[in-house]
């Protein structure tokens, strides 16, 4: 089966972000010229889905906003003849199908998935996390895509951490397969206590799930941190299938953290057309005044 559709979480209350993420959902945090989100649809257009679905919660209305056509601002900028600005907005809320459902008490990463089921319905679908942004050059979401193509199993997105670090993922212990950067999922735990697991391959925030996981979710008692996780259901699903691990190529950012974000702006920046060289440039003259 194809997978048609994408769920992306953003309900989450960004308190490692405040006092920005105060007023501001995370998600719009602004990355050179766009807000992260931005970043993770165009990932998921880019990869050929055709629609995605957010999981909200109160206070999150700019994000659906900032994908809608705004009829107002169009007419001042058309009155104003900034016709390229009225294309570029155009061209955003035009970018793909987009449905969203209210997570209603935030009672985890796994509960929010579970509350997409209704739309999702009964075929295999995509999960990306805002906080998780992949530089590739194939999207992360693409590679993940074209690997279910052949597997038709699910697929949790992987990198190689510190052991200093295990404990802030969610942990894939595998087994190698013939297949290049592919494993077979052996047993999962999420953010493990140090020294409980010998396996550095975290979890990065992209997944191909199949709708078993609807039912194992609804019946997921609450895991590390009192939530409902999703690593924890993903468990159960190994069970019942074979689930893979794919460590895909490209450098991924967490822009839900203050370090990661800066670095994220920086990367994304001197990739950027028009301001990469200048920026290059100062940051050469940054480094020599270090
Ligand atoms: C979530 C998942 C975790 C995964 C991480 C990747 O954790 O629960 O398994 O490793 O995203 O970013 P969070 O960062 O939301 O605590």
């Amino acid at each position: 089966m194809k997978v048609r559709k994408a769920v992306i979480p953003v309900a989450g209350l960004g308190t490692r972000f405040l006092p920005a993420t105060k007023a501001i959902p995370k998600e719009m945090l602004t990355i050179v010229d766009r807000p992260t989100i931005q970043y993770i649809v165009e990932e998921v257009v880019s990869s050929g889905i055709d629609q995605i679905i957010f999981v909200t919660s109160e206070g999150k209305s700019a994000i659906e906003n900032h994908f809608d056509y705004d009829f107002h601002l169009d007419c001042v900028l058309k009155e104003k003849n900034k016709r390229n600005l009225c294309e570029e907005l155009d061209s955003i809320s035009n970018l793909i199908d987009i449905v969203s459902v209210r997570q209603k008490k935030p009672l985890g990463l796994g509960h929010a998935i579970w509350t997409a089921r209704h739309v999702v319905g009964n075929e295999p679908f995509m999960v990306l996390l805002g906080d998780d942004l992949v530089l590739a050059e194939t999207p992360c979401a693409k590679q993940m895509l074209d690997l279910f193509d052949e597997l038709q199993e699910p697929i949790v997105a992987v990198q190689r951490v510190s052991k200093e670090q295990t404990h802030q993922y969610g942990i894939v212990e595998g087994e190698e397969i013939d297949r290049e950067r592919t494993h077979m999922v052996k047993r999962m735990v999420e953010k493990p206590a140090p020294g409980t697991t010998d396996s550095d391959m975290a979890i990065i925030g992209r997944y191909i799930l199949t709708p078993e996981i609807f039912d194992l979710l609804g019946r997921t008692t609450p895991g590390h941190g009192g939530e409902i996780q999703l690593t924890d259901a993903l468990l159960a699903l190994k069970n019942l299938r074979s689930m893979y691990a794919y460590e895909f190529e490209g450098t991924r950012y967490d822009a839900g953290d203050k370090l990661g974000y800066l670095k994220a702006i920086l990367a994304y920046g001197m990739r950027h057309e028009k301001l990469g060289s200048d920026l290059k440039e100062h940051i050469k003259e940054l480094a020599a005044g270090l």
